[in-house]
């Protein structure tokens, strides 16, 4: 876990006029508003004798009372009143007495925090470009897995897993589970890969929407705010402009929890009747990862790639590229070194804030150890090893499909089949790279044919069939 990083601490709407407690990187911390509507954020553990701020009252001068004996806190940490001595200063009373406080901001509908004492150097938040237009719609949902924030990130920092986890097929490919050619970048505060494929050639319809030798494109970007992924693909075809667009927000909450929260954005079939549907489809993708991530060991992921690790080339690279700024984060001395992590029932567990780093001395509880910069133990991505599988003839034929499983995988995409009717219609002008009607479709022909395995060939039959027009299910 790494302090000094922007974190989503929640969403604006579920702070109304309570304090609410969250706990984040391990530590406990109290969200409320001052009496402007302020969000501010600070260390949820009483410094008197440990009591949960977030149990008090919040007063009309915004100060945050303890539930014990009543101790005020304002925004900054500041302890300003002790009301069994009303008459003495806090100070006087209580000298050095204070909280450790974060800084605070609200954009985009979302509480940022920044848990750290040093939020100038921090990256700073991104723009949301979609924020405030009218042409997008945004659904949004929050929840808890129980899994290590990298392994909840990389279920989806990967391409492999799209056809695998969630039967999201390369169409263009001859291999279709094998990841198309993209492009991995350093931005500023992250990376992006940006993939182009090329479709298979269409027929009927589809030959007239696109150029044979178009190529099709999807960007994927990762902000160290948040740890935040943004997803984007031109659902109804390059140059449709009907645009799926997801943002993954995740926050640990300790060492094996993490919340994740989501915006599902849309710019097509903007009416409100569609949120639910929209929000479900994108949740059967999220529920397949959680899954996933929840059953992954160990438990509490390493800080960094396990050098004895297995690294297939491209498939891995975007993983690779994400502990690249690890590894920065890391050496500017952010890291919270979790062997000497405090065991949470018997130490109080305390971000290092501004306010400490400025007046380190007089605190009552003593801050989360951080690895200091240039003493991590764990190797650099540069060392890891790579098959150099492109100068390898290859021995085998691509034969996706072939094979099936003794067991047929489970109809997991049998709640969709509802949807497909309106969907159809809608994905005449269909991409050739992620067409997940089609693939829907062709699951739900496999199990028609007594399997839920789906082959090459069933995919281009149907990709034929509805290319000419004709929908199964919209006749
Ligand atoms: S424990 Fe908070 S005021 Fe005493
Ligand atoms: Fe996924």
């Amino acid at each position: 876990m790494y302090t000094n990083v922007w974190y989503v601490a929640g969403f604006s709407k579920d702070l109304t006029n309570a304090p609410l407690k969250v706990t984040m990187l391990g530590a406990d911390l109290v969200l409320f508003r001052e009496t402007d509507g302020t969000a501010r954020c600070i260390s949820n553990v009483c410094p008197h004798r440990g009591s949960s701020l977030a149990e008090g009252i919040l007063y009309k001068d915004g100060t945050l009372a303890c539930p014990f004996h009543g101790f005020h806190f304002n925004g900054h940490g500041t302890c300003t009143l002790i009301p069994s001595r009303r008459d003495h200063d806090a100070q006087v009373v209580a000298p050095g007495i204070r909280t450790d406080a974060y800084a605070t901001v609200e954009k985009y509908g979302l509480i940022w925090v920044c848990l750290g004492d040093d939020p100038d150097a921090a990256s700073p938040i991104f723009d949301m470009p979609e924020w405030d237009n009218d042409e997008f719609r945004f659904t949004s949902n929050e929840e808890i897995w129980n899994a290590d924030y990298h392994t909840s990130k990389f279920t989806n920092l990967d391409y492999v897993h799209l056809p695998v986890v969630h039967g999201i097929l390369f169409q263009g490919n001859e291999n279709p589970i094998q990841a198309p050619e993209h492009h991995i970048t350093a931005t500023e505060h992250g990376f992006q890969s940006v993939m182009r494929v090329t479709p298979a050639p269409s027929e009927g319809v589809w030959s007239e929407l696109r150029d044979k030798d178009a190529k099709v494109e999807s960007v994927l970007k990762f902000f160290i705010p948040g740890f935040t992924l943004r997803g984007q693909v031109e659902i109804g075809g390059i140059g449709s402009g009907e645009f799926n667009i997801f943002y993954e927000f995740t926050t640990p909450i300790d060492e094996h929890r993490t919340m994740m929260r989501h915006y599902f954005l849309r710019n097509y079939r903007m009416e409100a009747d569609f949120d639910a549907e929209h929000t479900r489809r994108n949740l059967q993708n999220i529920h397949q990862d959680k899954a996933l991530a929840e059953a992954q060991r160990p438990l509490i992921a390493g800080t960094g790639p396990n050098p004895n690790g297995i690294y297939t080339h491209d498939e891995d690279k975007l993983m690779l590229a994400y502990w690249g700024l690890m590894e920065g984060l890391r050496n500017k001395g952010w890291q919270i070194d979790q062997e000497q992590l405090v065991d949470p029932a018997r130490a109080v567990r305390i971000i290092p804030s501004p306010n400490r780093k400025a007046n380190p001395a007089g605190w009552v509880y003593a801050p989360m150890p951080r690895i200091a910069a240039g003493k991590a133990t764990v190797p650099s991505v540069r060392d890891l090893n790579f098959v150099d599988i492109d100068h390898i003839k290859p021995t085998r034929a691509k034969d996706y499909g072939k094979s099936e499983p003794v067991v047929p995988r489970d109809a997991k995409s049998k709640a969709t089949l509802e949807w497909e009717a309106a969907a159809l219609a809608r994905i005449e002008k269909a991409p050739g790279f992620v067409q997940p009607m089609i693939i829907k479709n062709a699951e739900a022909a496999a199990r028609a044919n007594g399997s839920n395995f789906v082959t090459v060939k069933l995919l281009e039959e149907l990709q034929a069939k509805q290319g000419g027009g004709a929908a199964p299910g919209s006749a």
